[in-house]
């Protein structure tokens, strides 16, 4: 633990590297000698148009990404882009290809449904989202104008590997593995993540689309309902989250200062292996999750004796180790491990639960 910091496993918000929570503490009052915070002045102004500008581009080196990608920036959560998709996307309450693997994709279906006409392609309920089909096993109704699916699911812990390979457009939640992984973008067309995970602070959502589907967004929907009019007003078509943005760069700078997404990835598949061997090797904790699909960020576990659950988070917090309970929605426990989180948190947490099996195995 540094200093007063609690090992901290929140699902998101999460939390932050240190050293970039206090450099913004540092500029807080006067960022770059402007005599104020950069949440104190206008979005229009030369200092955050700069600042914009520059978050870009670190995040296309970041990423690696070209011309040929658009990067918006909005509000409204990972959950606004559940409705804006399909009513940007889809012509005339046609029908798109919805995939559900997980809580998540299952709430882009309900929000799509009010708006266009969704054919499930697959869905894992049978299997309580443990297991999900390879995607050319999918079942793309012909009359599809997309496909939409979440690829980690950051409640159940599962997470798609494989590349898309569709004829459609492909739209993918990227929200809790976006930055842990080095992803093929040629392969996807519309990538969205919440901000709160891996890049900084809730109330921004990262868009990356390709342009070529971007200019056939409909143009008839309100502005601020209209993505496109956001990428034409350089993500500025009103007031954005101006201190999310702000630390969005931070980020970027922190990532490529670390050694970019290859590193990243590294350092998520040494931490979850950590954990998932743990689990694997006792007959104490459970991981229901197909070996080859477990989330590398988002590590859920139950103990057999579930009675001993509430026991194990109430140690766990007293030892420092916090949030670790799972969604209200699944119970359990869910250690979110994103890049921001030691190697030596997911130690300790290992430790402790190696020490709580051997007290009450
Ligand atoms: C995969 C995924 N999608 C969407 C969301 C919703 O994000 P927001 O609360 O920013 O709308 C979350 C939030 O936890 C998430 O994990």
């Amino acid at each position: 633990m540094k200093r007063n910091r609690v090992h901290n496993f929140s699902a998101g918000p999460a939390q932050l590297p240190l050293e970039v929570l206090e450099e913004v503490r540092d500029e807080l009052t006067n960022y770059k000698n402007i005599g104020s915070s950069i949440i104190e002045i206008s979005h229009r102004d030369k200092t955050f148009v700069d600042l914009a500008t520059e978050s870009e581009a670190q995040l296309r080196k970041l990423l690696n990404l070209d011309d040929s990608y658009e990067i918006i920036f909005m509000q409204g959560g990972a959950t606004l882009q559940f409705s804006l998709i399909p009513i940007n996307f889809i012509k005339k309450k046609g029908k798109g290809s919805y995939a559900e693997v997980g809580s998540w994709s299952s709430k882009a279906i309900k929000e799509a449904s009010k708006v266009c006409d969704v054919d499930i392609c697959f869905t894992a309920k049978a299997n309580n989202f443990t297991e999900i089909d390879k995607l050319d096993k999918w079942k793309i109704h012909d009359d599809s104008q997309l496909i939409h699916y979440c690829k980690n699911e950051t409640i159940q812990g599962i997470n798609i590997k494989q590349d898309p390979d569709f004829d459609l457009p492909v739209f993918v939640d990227m929200s809790s593995c976006l930055f842990s992984e080095n992803i093929n973008f040629s392969k996807y067309d519309f990538i969205y993540a919440c901000a709160q995970k891996n890049f900084g602070a809730s109330g921004l959502t990262l868009i990356i689309v390709k342009k070529e589907l971007l200019s056939k967004a409909n143009p008839d929907l309100p502005n601020i309902l209209n993505i496109k009019s956001h990428s034409e007003a350089n993500s500025m078509l009103n007031t954005p989250n101006t201190f999310s943005w702000y630390l969005a760069g931070k980020m970027f700078k922190w990532y490529l200062e670390q050694g970019g997404i290859i590193e990243m990835e590294k350092r998520a598949l040494t931490k979850s292996k950590i954990l998932y061997s743990l689990i694997d090797e006792s007959s104490f904790y459970l991981n229901p999750v197909n070996k080859a699909q477990r989330s590398d960020n988002n590590v859920v576990f139950t103990i057999h004796d579930n009675s001993l659950e509430g026991k194990f988070l109430k140690e766990a917090e007293a030892a420092g180790l916090m949030y670790l309970k799972g969604h209200r929605s699944v119970g359990g426990m869910r250690a979110s491990i994103y890049n921001s989180m030691e190697k030596s948190s997911v130690e300790e947490l290992a430790n402790f639960m190696k020490d709580f099996e051997q007290k009450n195995g």
